[in-house]
């Protein structure tokens, strides 16, 4: 019998790493990935495993508790790694409610159906939370965010994160639910939804629209490749220890205008055009309302305790990332078509 393992969100942008590192590692497990397909949900991430046989897709809502419970029963879930969210700040801020429903009930429905189905035996079950180092809410200019600082959310993605933290946090220690969380810095690599800032202006640049920093463009965000987030959570199902908090991060700060420069430079080269071309189409824009100033993740716990590290050094990553894009020029265009417009004339007009 292969163990069945849920992966909620597989459909997503890191979602859908996670399941393409899992359906090829373990042919062992059987492999469940449950998405409702939001805009940011999309099945052809996954069309190099889709037809694995360790592999089965369910379209489903974490919002309908009924439904989770259902599935539950019927797969009796050996593990579950929890990252089908809102995800984005900027949408937050437009529409909170629809954060606490996803984010925040999303993730007590599934709580109680594993609490549910396991009450009776949870030994070698885990229920695994991924979520973001934005709970710790923002530093100054000295300092990082471990495992024990404080949270501090200041968004309405951030605290309904945290919020889901604390109920699951509250699950273990109420009802005895094995779970393990950790929170993550910035992720980036193939498959991201173009709203996010390094999809977004590769796709603008490529475009020659503009590129829009908010701000001065200081905000400082620690990125992470996407596989080595990938990577992280496999290590950390594997070998975290239950009820433990994991920060994962990739000790790689940069200032977001920084960042965009690095970003026209590469795109210059591979486009072939002027150095300084992509550069000229930076504009600044009105700030992000509650925009925080600095993240950074300290992930010495990960790395002693696990052994894990960051794999990929920055400016390969971002020529890497680059090629991906300029290469899939068919994902990019079907992801932008539709309502991707609307969401960016909203979002970018009044700015
Ligand atoms: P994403 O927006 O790309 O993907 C989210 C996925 O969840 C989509 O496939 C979507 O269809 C699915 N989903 C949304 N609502 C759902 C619902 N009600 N029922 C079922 N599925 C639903 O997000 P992402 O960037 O891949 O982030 C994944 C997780 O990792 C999130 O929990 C996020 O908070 C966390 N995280 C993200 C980052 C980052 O930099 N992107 C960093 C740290 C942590
Ligand atoms: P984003 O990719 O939305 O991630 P997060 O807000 O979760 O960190 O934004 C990364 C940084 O880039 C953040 O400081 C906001 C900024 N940003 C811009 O300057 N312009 C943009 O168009 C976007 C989407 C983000």
């Amino acid at each position: 019998m292969k163990k069945n393992l849920l992966i909620t969100g597989g459909a997503g942008f890191i979602g859908s790493h996670v399941v393409r590192l899992f359906v090829n590692k373990y042919p062992d497990y059987h492999i469940v990935n449950l998405d409702k397909l939001t805009y940011a949900g999309n099945l052809n991430n996954l069309t190099d495993i889709e037809k694995a046989s360790n592999y089965e897709f369910v379209k489903a809502d974490i919002v309908d508790g009924d439904a989770m419970v259902q599935l539950f029963q019927k797969y009796q879930f050996e593990k579950v790694i929890h990252l089908a969210a809102e995800s984005h700040v900027d949408r937050s801020i437009a529409n909170p409610i629809e954060f606490v429903i996803t984010n925040v009930v999303g993730t007590c429905n599934l709580l109680n159906a594993a609490r549910h189905i396991w009450k009776d035996n949870s030994e070698g079950k885990l229920f695994y939370h991924v979520s973001t180092d934005e709970v710790y809410g923002s530093l100054g200019e000295e300092g990082f965010f471990t495992e024990s600082t404080p949270y501090d959310p200041h968004s309405p993605y951030s605290a309904s994160k945290a919020s889901s933290d604390h109920f699951v946090r509250a699950y273990h220690d109420t009802y005895k639910l094995p779970v393990v969380i950790s929170n993550c810095s910035n992720n980036y690599g193939s498959f991201q939804f173009p709203e996010k800032l390094i999809p977004l202006a590769i796709n603008n640049i490529k475009n020659n629209r503009p590129i829009p920093v908010y701000g001065k463009g200081e905000n400082v965000r620690d990125w992470l490749w996407v596989d080595d987030h990938a990577r992280a959570i496999d290590v950390i199902l594997h070998k975290g220890k239950i009820g433990e908090t994991y920060n994962i991060g990739g000790f790689n700060e940069w200032k977001n205008i920084d960042l965009i420069h690095v970003l026209c430079k590469v795109m210059d080269e591979k486009l072939g055009r002027t150095p300084g071309t992509s550069a000229s189409l930076i504009t600044f824009v009105t700030d992000r309302a509650g925009h925080d100033l600095r993240y950074a993740i300290d992930a010495t716990k990960l790395n002693t305790e696990l052994g894990w590290q960051p794999s990929l050094q920055f400016e390969e990553g971002i020529a890497k990332t680059v090629d991906w894009y300029l290469a899939n020029e068919a994902w990019l265009n079907n992801v932008t078509s539709g309502d991707y417009k609307k969401y960016y004339d909203n979002q970018y007009a009044a700015r």
